[in-house]
């Protein structure tokens, strides 16, 4: 992908992120509730949101990974971040990850955005499998995934050590053969 692909759901634009979403990236990634489930350091600085942004802007430059800011389409300010990662070309698969900033939380945000996020992964992207990959406690994540069609593939016990701790994670993943493309016209 040369441009950033730019999508538009009913209230959200889904867009690059740039340097001057620093500060609603450093709300987000150094409120351990929002962290709670996500085994990554929790910001301190905001220059580590910072890095955390070049990182992002890298992954798209690189192909590696795609990530969106989420805005009210009458808003700039970042209220969220959704995205593709570990992107397996060799296999047309790739993870899917996002975070809401709380405020936002329980307005069906994510119910909007991820169905045409499955769909750019699916159509645009060439995807044949979406990954996801959530600790058990995390009950938002989970209903998500469910409602959005997202099959349990796999408990996985102390997979990951992180902070100290060896943590369970639970393998979720939606095929492209399992995606419903009527309601966007393909
Ligand atoms: C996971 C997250 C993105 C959900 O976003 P959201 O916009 O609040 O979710 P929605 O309002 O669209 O709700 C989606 C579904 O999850 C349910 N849900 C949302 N928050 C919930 C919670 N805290 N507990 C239980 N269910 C919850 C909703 O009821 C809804 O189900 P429904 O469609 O059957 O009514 C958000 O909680 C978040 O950012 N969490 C912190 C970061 C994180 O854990 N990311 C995932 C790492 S795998």
């Amino acid at each position: 992908m040369r441009a950033f692909p730019v999508i538009e759901t009913e209230r959200f634009y889904l867009r690059e992120i740039k340097d001057t979403d620093v500060d609603e990236v450093f709300e987000m990634r150094s409120n351990p509730e929002l962290m709670r489930f996500i085994p990554r350091p929790i910001c301190k600085l905001k220059e580590e949101a910072l890095m955390h942004i070049h990182r992002l802007q890298k992954g798209f430059n690189e192909n590696d990974s795609v990530n969106w800011g989420i805005t009210y389409k009458n808003e700039t300010k970042l209220i969220g971040i959704i995205g593709y990662v570990r992107m397996q070309q060799e296999n047309y698969r790739a993870e899917i990850g996002y975070i809401l900033n709380k405020p936002e939380h329980k307005k069906g945000v994510m119910r909007e955005i991820l169905k045409p996020l499955m769909h750019f992964g699916f159509a645009h992207l060439n995807l044949n499998s979406i990954a996801a990959v959530v600790d058990p406690a995390n009950q938002a994540s989970i209903k998500l995934l469910q409602a959005n069609g997202f099959t349990k593939e796999g408990h996985f016990r102390e997979d990951c050590y992180f902070d100290g701790q060896f943590l369970d994670s639970v393998h979720y993943s939606v095929l492209k053969s399992d995606f419903d493309f009527k309601p966007f016209n393909i």
